[in-house]
């Protein structure tokens, strides 16, 4: 009798992996595309070869073969270091850890001679700045990377291709190279290389919190629904995420998490399968933790909205962050709030 209704769970369970064809066609969302559609109903690829280490994302690819080319290499995930820079002194205090792309040369120079730069106006707190790379075509030659890490030793590059899929790699790959070499920074600061950072106002804000407890700080988006839309650069398939919410998480344009949190959420990013937005991935990594990320209103991830206006220094002097800046602006803007004739009304 247990016999058979085991064989009848059993056989059924073969059976609905067959049949997984159409059990997925019936999750695929409506409105796409009959070809879409198609692309979503084939099974899942297992156990692909891990691509050759310099294969090259194929930006002129079609939305849905990306998220194939995603699942397929989903398992890919030890790529070698290329360019890495020294170690974090004994006594750093924050650790800047700046996702940038091999061609934005301004955007990291920018960065560099304004809020990058360790100075007087750090409080007296060491820093240490580091630009987080994959790799892209040919341009700009590997020399001049090499060249860049040579002179400023803040460039940390892994053999992945740079893709907006593959940024999930940076965020695990990033974990890997501090538990190896920045085990003492206090805190960690994860941003865009088109964000401005007021650092003086970041580190006041850490002053009241404890590197050993958990901390994870920034613009927290809550019940944010997976976007179903296959048009979309943020689409996410059913058979890729089956839940109505995503779990709160940090606007990836720049957050701020202890040294605790950092430690522990390499544990859970060494074990999790990588999803394809790298924000959401971190949400989905801390709810596993039981860690609620902090929303900070000074974080404006999605830059300043109207009326206000987005480019008044006054209105910089009292965040921690905003996104998002050309080189240009960055200069002018850094100019701008440092600058001691600036005459504010209080600051808001
Ligand atoms: C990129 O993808 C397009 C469309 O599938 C294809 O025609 C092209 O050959 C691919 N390019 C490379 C370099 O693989
Ligand atoms: C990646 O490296 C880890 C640890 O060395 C290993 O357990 C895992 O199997 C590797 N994964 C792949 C896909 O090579
Ligand atoms: C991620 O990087 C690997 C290794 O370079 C590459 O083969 C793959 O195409 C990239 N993924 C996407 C979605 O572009």
């Amino acid at each position: 009798m247990w016999r058979r209704l085991g064989c009848v769970l059993s056989c059924s369970l073969v059976a609905l992996r067959l049949s997984g064809l159409l059990f997925l066609k019936e999750r695929t969302p409506t409105g796409s595309s009959k070809a879409h559609k198609h692309l979503w109903a084939l099974p899942r690829p297992q156990h692909s070869q891990c691509p050759p280490n310099l294969a090259i994302a194929n930006a002129s690819l079609s939305l849905p073969s990306r998220h194939r080319l995603f699942l397929t290499y989903q398992h890919c995930r030890n790529f070698s270091t290329l360019l890495e820079p020294s170690e974090c002194a004994r006594d750093t205090f924050l650790l800047l850890a700046i996702k940038s792309q091999p061609h934005h040369i301004e955007q990291r120079a920018a960065i560099r001679s304004t809020w990058g730069r360790a100075g007087s106006w750090a409080r007296g707190r060491q820093l240490k700045l580091v630009f987080l790379l994959g790799v892209a075509g040919p341009v700009p030659p590997a020399q001049l990377l090499a060249y860049e890490s040579w002179q400023f030793d803040d460039i940390l590059q892994w053999d992945f291709a740079e893709d907006f899929f593959n940024l999930t790699l940076k965020e695990l790959h990033v974990q890997r190279w501090m538990a190896a070499a920045c085990t003492q920074a206090h805190f960690v600061l994860k941003g865009d290389d088109d964000v401005f950072i007021h650092v003086p106002n970041v580190l006041e804000f850490l002053e009241g919190w404890d590197p050993a407890q958990d901390l994870l700080v920034g613009d927290v988006i809550r019940q944010a629904r997976p976007n179903r839309n296959t048009k979309v650069k943020y689409f996410i398939p059913f058979s890729m995420y089956r839940a109505r919410n995503y779990p709160p998480y940090a606007g990836g344009g720049g957050y701020v998490m202890s040294r605790a949190t950092v430690r522990r959420l390499h544990t859970a990013m060494e074990e999790a399968e990588l999803f394809p937005i790298d924000d959401v991935f971190v949400g989905m990594c801390l709810k596993k933790l039981g860690v609620s990320p902090i929303h900070h209103a000074g974080f404006k991830t999605f830059g300043i909205q109207k009326p206000l206006n987005p480019r008044d220094p006054c209105l910089y002097r009292g965040l921690l962050l905003v996104h998002r800046l050309s080189p240009l602006e960055m200069w002018t803007m850094w100019a701008l709030v440092t600058d001691k004739r600036l005459k504010c009304a209080a600051t808001p």
